[in-house]
């Protein structure tokens, strides 16, 4: 785990020249930050377990109960809760549809604490998310494919990666798949899955959310997307619409298969 992270510290250091001329740019990396890079401790994980896991036990709402009171049996965390991260987005009987963990934390909190939720938006729906995937790490991704809704919504989530929309005429499959193995702006392209015609992926959805060291925070997929579509010249897709859920779940059964190794640690 170390090496990796020092590894990719270098990669870091060796990118930040190219950053400035980007628009991507956000915070700069916070001095308290760049110590944890250096010795090798992914903030992400900090992040899962000292916000996240904080959160998870934290009573709240009227009832003031917390998520560790129904999901916590024995002083462990359920099962089926602690490796739901690997098969999200899935079809969920409350919603009705096919909905990601992100949205599951929702539910839990107006159906059964009586709160209105944490928005998508909120640092805390990311922290119980990505705590969530935290707890996950090392379950393989295992996306459902193949129920009639899922196949609908994974028929519509390579439509809508393949859709060039915005003022570049850009679709996520010209950078992913058609540009794939080529550079731009100091970055390579790459495919999103295993492999696209030969060349070598990156199973995105295994390491997403992820701490994004440009961004100085934690990501979702979701947002990840977004970052790409605003970086696109792509007017964003709001986070948990159906076409954001449907090219969630696209991009995750790409990943089909690989262990996840969330939260990951991203330029
Ligand atoms: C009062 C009890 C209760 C509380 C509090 C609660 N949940 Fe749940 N949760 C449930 C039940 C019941 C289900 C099962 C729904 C189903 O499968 O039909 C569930 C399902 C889930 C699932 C989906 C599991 C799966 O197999 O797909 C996740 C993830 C989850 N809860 C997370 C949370 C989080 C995070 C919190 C705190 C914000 C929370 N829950 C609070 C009762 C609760
Ligand atoms: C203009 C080119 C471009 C477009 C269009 C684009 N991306 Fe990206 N994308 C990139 C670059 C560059 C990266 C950074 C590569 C890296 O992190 O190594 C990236 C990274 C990603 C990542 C993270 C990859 C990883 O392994 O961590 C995901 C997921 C992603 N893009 C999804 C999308 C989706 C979905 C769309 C369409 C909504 C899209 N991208 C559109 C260029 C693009």
């Amino acid at each position: 785990m170390r090496l990796k992270y020092i590894a990719l510290l270098g990669m870091a250091v060796a990118f930040s020249s190219a950053l400035y001329a980007e628009e991507e740019i956000g915070q700069a990396i916070s001095p308290e930050d760049w110590k944890l890079y250096e010795e090798g401790i992914n903030p992400g994980e900090v992040f899962a377990e000292e916000v996240g896991g904080k959160l998870f036990e934290k009573p709240m709402g009227p009832k003031n109960i917390s998520c560790a009171s129904c999901h916590t049996k024995d002083g462990d965390i359920e099962e089926r809760v602690a490796t739901a991260a690997a098969y999200y987005p899935k079809y969920d009987k409350d919603a009705g549809m096919i909905i990601n963990l992100e949205q599951r934390i929702q539910i839990c909190q107006s159906k059964y604490m009586d709160m209105k939720p944490f928005s998508l938006k909120s640092k805390e729906n990311t922290a119980l998310t990505t705590y969530l995937y935290y707890l996950a790490q090392g379950t393989k991704i295992n996306v459902d494919t193949t129920s009639p809704m899922a196949k609908e919504y994974l028929k519509y989530g390579r439509y809508i990666f393949t859709l060039k929309r915005g003022v570049r005429n850009l679709s996520c499959q010209v950078c992913h798949e058609f540009a794939a193995g080529k550079v731009l702006r100091m970055q390579w392209l790459k495919p999103l899955g295993f492999e696209y015609n030969g060349i070598k992926g990156t199973t995105a959805a295994d390491h997403w959310p992820a701490f994004r060291m440009t961004k100085n925070k934690v990501q979702t997929l979701q947002q990840r997307f977004q970052g790409c579509q605003k970086q696109g010249g792509q007017k964003k897709l709001p986070l948990g619409s159906k076409e954001m859920v449907a090219l969630e779940l696209y991009v995750k059964s790409l990943s089909n298969g690989a262990e996840l190794k969330t939260p990951g640690l991203r330029r």
